[in-house]
C-alpha cells in the first residue's frame, strides 16, 4: 500500500484540522496515511512515504509556527537531496495580513523547490477572510488534487 505522510505546521490548529479531514480522502484511493504534527526532516527522506502534503498556516509576520520551525532548521542545516520527494501544498492565512498572507506556505514551497522536490499541481492558500472553515476549501481540493495526480489505487 501506498504511503502519505500529512505533515503539519499549525498554531490553533486549523492547519491540523484540514489534515484530519483530508485523511479519509486518501484511504479511499488506497493510501496509509500518517498524520505528524511534529515534523521532522525524516519523514520526507527516509524513504518510508512516496508522497507527501504539507498543512502550514503562518503566524507572527509571515513566520511559521512554532512546531513547524524545527523541521525548517533541519531543512535548512542538513540541506537533504529531494529529488524524489513530490509534494502538495495547502497553505492557511488571512490576507488582512496583507504581503505576508500565507508567508510560511510560500517560503516553505520555495524551500522544497530549492532542495530539488517536485510539487504536484498548485499551492492551496485558505484566506481566513474568505473562508470561515479551512476544510471546506480543503477537501475539494485534495479530491481533485488526487483524480488529477491518478493516485487511485486500482
Ligand atoms: C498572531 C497571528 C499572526 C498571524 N500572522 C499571519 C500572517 O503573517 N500571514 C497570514 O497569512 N496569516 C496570518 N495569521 C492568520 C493565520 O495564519 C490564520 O488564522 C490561520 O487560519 C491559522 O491557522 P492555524 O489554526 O492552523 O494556526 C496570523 C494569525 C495570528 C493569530
Amino acid at each position: 500500500m501506498p504511503k502519505l505522510n500529512i505533515l503539519v505546521g499549525t498554531m490553533y490548529g486549523g492547519a491540523l484540522d484540514v489534515a484530519e479531514q483530508v485523511k479519509p480522502l486518501f484511504e479511499q484511493a488506497g493510501y496509509a496515511v500518517e498524520i505528524i504534527e511534529q515534523p521532522s526532516v525524516d519523514d520526507i527522506v527516509s524513504g518510508d512515504a512516496d508522497l507527501a502534503l504539507f498543512c502550514v498556516s503562518t503566524t507572527g509576520s509571515g513566520d511559521f509556527p512554532g512546531s513547524f520551525v524545527p523541521f525548517v532548521r533541519q531543512l535548512r542545516d542538513q540541506s537533504p537531496a529531494l529529488t524524489t520527494l513530490r509534494y502538495g501544498l495547502i497553505a492557511l492565512g488571512d490576507s488582512s495580513y496583507g504581503d505576508t498572507f500565507c508567508g510560511a506556505g510560500r517560503a516553505l514551497d520555495e524551500l522544497l523547490a530549492d532542495h530539488g522536490a517536485t510539487r504536484l499541481g498548485e499551492r492551496l492558500e485558505i484566506d481566513a477572510m474568505e473562508t470561515f472553515m479551512a476544510d471546506d476549501a480543503a477537501v475539494p481540493w485534495v479530491e481533485e488534487w488526487i483524480v488529477a495526480q491518478q493516485l487511485e489505487v486500482a
